[in-house]
């Protein structure tokens, strides 16, 4: 039977990461997966993940099961960690939120409790949009379609087309949108769009799926949560897939979380016995590790003052890199401008080249890319950059 089964294709993102680990040229440059690298190329373990990974083994007398919905501990330092302490729908009782195996099993959780509640519903995803949200989602078996959200002309966000199509669509439909750090265009919306987006929710009664991969990594922890903040104070129901891979550089041990905001508590309460259902149809019940050390880390001050230090040297150092870059493309290519790559935010920018020049980066200067041009900015160096930029210059006069 299995014999049927024809072979696919490699995952375009993890893919990459295989092929740029088998190169050995040392002038190498990976700008493909989405892993925050140090300014020697390595992503360490992170000093409060390190401190309180040997706080939780000390204490730790047992592996019996933990639940299906996780570590209640977690569940609430990472509810209040996205939405804030005094956050109207903790204190009036409207949020619940599922450990998951990371922000991937989170958007999967979300997906598959949408279809739940309403089969036909449609999930509306930008153009473009990470390309591991399309398998996610659909194999809920919910419908997507996309909605427009980037200029590639300015690389900011085509805010008047997204409005336009969100403003069509039909009633109660179902839209993801990137909390901050927009993966792969780097391109977010401000604080003033989230605001003009939301009557358009509201009017609609269109039910925001938001996911948050990159919290602290935009703007700050405070910052990247604005919309979601936002929303969950003024929208009935909103569900946010948040992702602690990046942030607390947690990435192997699938640490994430689904919060589903309901219009009461009753609802949310619903709502939460439908998703340890779903979890424990999937996969049982999520991993603990990861989930631990971040429980920790929030509920431990001097843990916590270590994790957002290190936080924000992690978005300096990007927002220094972005700096850099546009500076030496600026003097090797003086006929095309890339300062909109200083004004995203997260890890990742289109550069706008198209694959085939994506691919010569690849095969003749050893750097890494996804075929539409998606650079991890934090894969950069600044002992690198300017190999970076003058190869970049010699394949655009190719
Ligand atoms: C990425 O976009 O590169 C990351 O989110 C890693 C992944 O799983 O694709």
């Amino acid at each position: 039977m299995l014999e049927r089964l024809e072979r696919l294709p490699v995952d375009p993102i993890l893919g990459l990461m295989a092929a740029f680990r088998a190169d050995a040229d040392p002038r190498k440059v990976d700008l493909g997966v989405g892993v925050y690298r140090d300014d020697r190329g390595e992503t360490p373990v992170v000093k409060a993940v390190r401190q309180a990974e040997q706080a939780v083994l000390a204490r730790q007398t047992t592996k019996a099961y933990v639940g299906p919905a996780g570590n209640p501990g977690f569940n609430q330092a990472i509810e209040r960690l996205v939405l804030g302490d005094e956050h109207p729908a903790l204190t009036t009782g409207r949020v619940r939120s599922i450990q998951a195996p990371g922000g991937c099993g989170a958007l999967r959780l979300g997906a598959q409790l949408v279809q739940l509640a309403s089969p036909q519903s449609v999930v509306h995803v930008s153009t473009p949009s990470w390309a591991n949200h399309v398998p996610l989602l659909s194999g809920s078996g919910l419908k997507l379609a996309r909605y427009p959200y980037f200029d590639a002309a300015s690389g900011a966000v085509n805010f008047d087309a997204m409005l336009a199509a969100l403003q069509k669509l039909p009633e109660r439909a179902v839209v993801l949108l990137h909390a901050s750090c927009h993966n792969p265009t780097g391109a977010d919306l401000s604080e003033a769009q989230w605001r003009e987006l939301l009557p358009v929710f509201r009017d609609r009664r269109l039910l925001p799926f938001i996911d948050m991969a990159y919290q602290g990594l935009g703007g700050g922890v405070v910052e990247d949560a604005f919309g979601i903040r936002l929303f969950a104070a003024e929208l009935p129901e909103v569900l946010a897939a948040i992702s602690c891979s990046k942030n607390f550089g947690l990435y192997r041990e699938r640490t994430g979380s689904l919060i589903v905001i309901a219009a009461t508590a009753a609802a949310a309460d619903a709502d939460l016995s439908q998703l340890v259902r779903i979890a424990r149809s999937i996969y049982s019940m999520p991993p603990d590790h990861g989930a631990a050390i971040v429980q920790e880390i929030l509920v431990n001050e001097g843990l916590r003052s270590s994790w957002t230090d290190e936080l924000t040297g992690m978005r300096t150092r990007i927002t220094g890199l972005r700096d850099d870059v546009v500076k030496h493309l600026a003097a090797v290519c003086p006929d095309r401008s890339f300062g909109f790559i200083a004004k995203q935010r997260g890890m990742f920018s289109y550069l706008g080249i198209d694959a085939s020049q994506a691919r010569e980066l690849r095969d003749k200067h050893h750097i890494y890319m996804t075929d539409d041009s998606r650079i991890n900015v934090a894969g950069l160096r600044r002992d690198n950059i300017p190999y970076f930029a003058e190869s970049l210059a010699l394949v655009l006069r190719s």
